[in-house]
């Protein structure tokens, strides 16, 4: 029986390796995190993540095989991230899942990132239904889409900027919180009391966003006030972030009245923005899409479950890395 895609998952500093069935249960997932080979950089470095992807690859993929006790005649596909990301580390897990599909004798199918994290909320239980808003919020990206249905994806808006993750973490630099942010500000933010006045970029305006303005707005704040209290400028931070995320998704669910609203991508892994992306559900009756806190974050079991859709869906992707794939394009 072939019960299970073996995802890989190396687009940027997180090596994932995942077995996922056809209902989305993970077997087993195991992802090696590179934040202390960056941490000195105050950001990811290409030529470090290549080599520790190179270097965690194959003792990952030994290790989640082994521990699931899968044989490769169990698989049915090897599914890998083509893109985003950067393009050396896209070229680890494409080689490695060339490879292995060679060796294996099994189909690669190159999987497009944005639409892995989208399907992280199909994970452990099946949650989207079409027509769909979807709130992208990572490191990498910060964008709305609406899904009408499964092979649709219309790009709604996105940064100008920084993205959201990207802000969470110069943020938490700045407050010398050190890496990942998000985690780090979040936990500060629940004890502070959000009285900073932050500016909120672009709220009234379209669906576009932009965070460099206030990931400035708060250097500014950090230069000129001594002593300040580090949980109310997170809680004043995280609280300027959550209003543009919320007031742009509130109105995208007005306007598309969707069946589903997603939110998927680091950042929803903040129990800030859930909270509040209940809030919205609660007032529009849209039924909200979350995936599990664990799986927000760069993983393999997303792209597996997307490679699973591929087959449904007779998608056909090519191997080559793609760093700058968009979500419309597979
Ligand atoms: O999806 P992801 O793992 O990688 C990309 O595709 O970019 O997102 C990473 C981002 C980082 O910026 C990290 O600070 C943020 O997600 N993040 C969070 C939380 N956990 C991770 N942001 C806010 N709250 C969190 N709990
Ligand atoms: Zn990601």
């Amino acid at each position: 029986m072939t019960n299970f895609i073996l995802g890989l998952e190396t687009s940027c500093d997180d090596t994932s390796v995942a077995l996922v069935d056809r209902s989305g249960n993970v077997k087993a997932i195991e992802t090696v995190s590179q934040y202390k080979v960056h941490s000195e950089f105050g950001g990811v470095y290409p030529e470090l993540a290549s080599r520790a992807h190179l270097e965690a690859i194959l003792p990952v993929i030994e290790s989640v095989m082994g521990t699931a006790r899968v044989a490769t005649s169990q698989l049915a596909a090897i599914g890998v991230t083509r893109g985003p990301g950067l393009m050396g580390s896209l070229l680890v897990g494409l080689s490695t899942a060339q490879a292995l599909g060679m060796a294996w004798d099994l189909p690669v199918h190159g999987i497009n990132h944005l639409r892995g994290h989208i399907c992280s909320v199909d994970l452990e239980v099946k949650r989207l239904k079409y027509p769909a808003v979807v709130l992208l919020v990572s490191g990498g990206h910060t964008l709305l889409a609406y899904v009408p249905d499964e092979k649709t994806y219309e790009l709604m808006g996105t940064t100008r900027d920084d993205s959201a993750g990207e802000c969470y973490d110069k943020v938490a630099r700045t407050l010398g919180l050190g890496m990942p942010g998000g985690p780090a500000l979040d936990r500060m933010a629940l004890t502070g009391n959000a009285s900073i006045k932050f500016p909120r970029p672009m709220i009234n305006s379209g669906y576009e966003f932009s965070f460099s303005g206030l990931k400035s707005s708060v250097a500014r704040y950090v230069d000129t006030h001594e002593g300040l209290n580090v949980n109310d400028v997170s809680a004043s931070f995280v609280a300027a972030c959550i209003d543009v995320l919320s007031s742009k998704v509130l109105r995208a669910v007005q306007d598309k009245n969707p069946k589903t609203l997603a939110v998927v991508g680091g950042v929803a892994a903040s129990p800030q923005l859930r909270s509040r992306m209940q809030d919205i559900s609660e007032q529009t009756g849209v039924t909200l899409c979350l995936p599990p806190i664990k799986w927000s974050t760069d993983n393999a079991a997303m792209i597996a479950m997307a490679a699973w859709d591929y087959i449904d869906q007779g998608i056909i992707t090519d191997l080559e890395p793609r760093p700058n794939l968009s979500l419309d394009q597979a």
